[in-house]
């Protein structure tokens, strides 16, 4: 089937978009690769001066039948050797360090790119031919360069009414207004967003982006369903805007949370699934909806691989990718060569079934940490109405929320003002030795000019405060220590 071309969003981008010339240097570069001829064009120093000469890179080998983390025994059969040359290619994936350690290629490395394409083919069902993707610097990288490709001062965003502070952060520097969409325990309601715009004021700038969070959203741990994704995305044809899917822990699906150890047991001992099931397990993405090309989807290898290797990958379509690419040419040029190239490597030896392997035992690992602080907070926190977990099925995130008002002194100390119910509350666990984060931190604030209609910014329960932990980050011994120190303050806060 021949799938039709997207259509020109271009009219959204930012003044400084649509005044960038592209850099005439990068104009002639592929010229450097061509054996015909003698570049003498571009500072670019010769690479017999480049102090690698070869590296080797091992990496535990598809499919981890041990598991994630396991000790590897070098003596066995269970590492892949892999050595990346200055010159050549051992293998067909390799981006010799010549090439990768030079400047160029500000796309991202042919074979790394190639890779990924393949990749978007496998886990989204793109509905326009025209689509592309462009290497970052991770997630960080890809919203601070959507921000100056589409925004100028002034502009208005959507955003989850919480939502990740760096973004926001971002944004708000910009002079970029942040505009809160209602949420509930599964992420955006789409029929809220759709009355927000039905009532937006006239007068006040339309919104240009929804930026989203659509799996394990950072910091509430959230997923948002096919079906409301489907329902948000008619809303953004209607109202013309562009979706930023900020996917990070995409790859973090797990099951629902089942209480009774028996029957989890029993969950965990299935056969490992296919790749063609899990594969269908995954949420649908933004970008499998997307028939307009108006969907810019941001991954990123952080919390898959590591965060340090500081790359990531945008997809969207070509129309719009151009102007990231001539943004990246005049600031990050491309990632890190030698990260590029270490990747490259490690995914085309694993090759497209080897990640999904790696995938499909990392989803298990967070399956059991998931468990670990759920398993910890239904033994250590009172059962109580004043506090809600709800139990994530994505991410790395779970929160504890909590009825402010509920806490003994709510009207007397705290004047009736959650906030400073929230506050007292993270000052004492943090003296109790835990550190979960305040909700307050990661509002999404800001208004327009005219202000929108009192009706599109109430708060249905403004005595809910919450806080935010991780399951990821501590070992098990630690994670349940910290949630009977978390569960124990509150439980003495709130008298039970
Ligand atoms: C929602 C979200 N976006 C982006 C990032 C940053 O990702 P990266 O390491 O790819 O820059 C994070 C990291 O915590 C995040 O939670």
């Amino acid at each position: 089937m021949t799938l039709p071309e997207s259509k020109d969003l271009t009219h959204f981008f930012s003044e400084e978009a649509k005044a960038r010339k592209p850099s005439p240097l990068k104009t002639c570069i592929h010229l450097f690769q061509d054996p015909n001829i003698i570049f003498l064009g571009g500072g670019l120093p010769l690479s017999d001066y480049f102090p690698w000469d070869n590296m080797v890179v091992n990496t535990p080998k598809p499919p981890f039948a041990k598991g994630i983390g396991a000790p590897i025994n070098p003596k066995t059969n269970e590492l892949i050797t892999a050595q990346l040359k200055k010159n050549e290619k051992v293998h067909g994936g390799d981006v010799p360090f010549a090439r990768a350690l030079q400047y160029g290629f500000s796309q991202g490395q042919p074979e790394l790119m190639d890779y990924l394409r393949d990749h978007t083919n496998i886990i989204h069902k793109m509905q326009y031919s025209d689509w592309d993707v462009v290497a970052t610097t991770g997630n960080t990288n890809a919203w601070e360069s959507t921000l100056r490709v589409f925004c100028d001062k002034g502009d208005v965003i959507l955003a989850e009414a919480h939502s990740f502070s760096s973004c926001l952060a971002a944004a708000q520097a910009q002079g970029i207004i942040t505009f809160p969409i209602p949420i509930d325990e599964h992420g955006i309601i789409p029929e809220k967003l759709e009355q927000i715009l039905d009532n937006w004021t006239e007068g006040a700038p339309k919104p240009k982006l929804l930026y989203t969070i659509p799996t394990g959203q950072n910091p509430t741990g959230s997923s948002l369903s096919d079906d409301r994704k489907e329902k948000i995305y008619k809303v953004a044809q209607k109202h013309d805007f562009i979706i930023i899917e900020d996917e990070p822990y995409y790859f973090l699906q797990i099951d629902e949370y089942v209480k009774d150890k028996d029957e989890r047991n029993k969950l965990y001992s299935r056969p490992t699934p296919t790749h063609d099931e899990f594969v269908k397990s995954l949420a649908k993405t933004f970008l499998s909806v997307d028939t307009d090309g108006r969907v810019v989807r941001m991954d990123s290898f952080s919390k898959v691989l590591a965060p340090g290797t500081r790359l990531g990958w945008i997809t969207g379509s070509k129309k719009l990718l151009s102007a990231y690419v001539a943004l990246h040419e005049m600031t990050i040029q491309a990632p890190a060569g030698f990260t590029q190239s270490i990747v490259s490597t490690t995914l085309h030896n694993w090759g497209q079934s080897g990640y999904l392997d790696w995938l499909i035992k990392l989803r298990h690992e967070y399956n059991l940490k998931r468990d670990c602080a759920i398993d910890a907070l239904n033994k250590y926190l009172p059962e109580s109405p004043i506090f809600t977990v709800n139990p994530p099925i994505a991410g790395m995130f779970f929160t504890v929320n909590i009825d402010a008002s509920a806490h003994p002194d709510f009207a007397t100390k705290f004047d009736s003002d959650p906030a400073k119910v929230e506050q007292h509350i993270y000052e004492t666990v943090v003296k109790h030795g835990v550190l979960v984060v305040p909700g307050v931190w990661f509002v999404t604030e800001g208004d327009t000019t005219p202000a929108q209609p009192a009706s599109s910014k109430q708060n249905p329960n403004p005595n809910i405060i919450f806080f935010r932990g991780t399951y990821a980050a501590v070992s098990p011994e630690k994670l349940e220590e910290g949630l009977k120190r978390l569960s124990e303050t509150l439980a003495s806060e709130f008298g039970l």
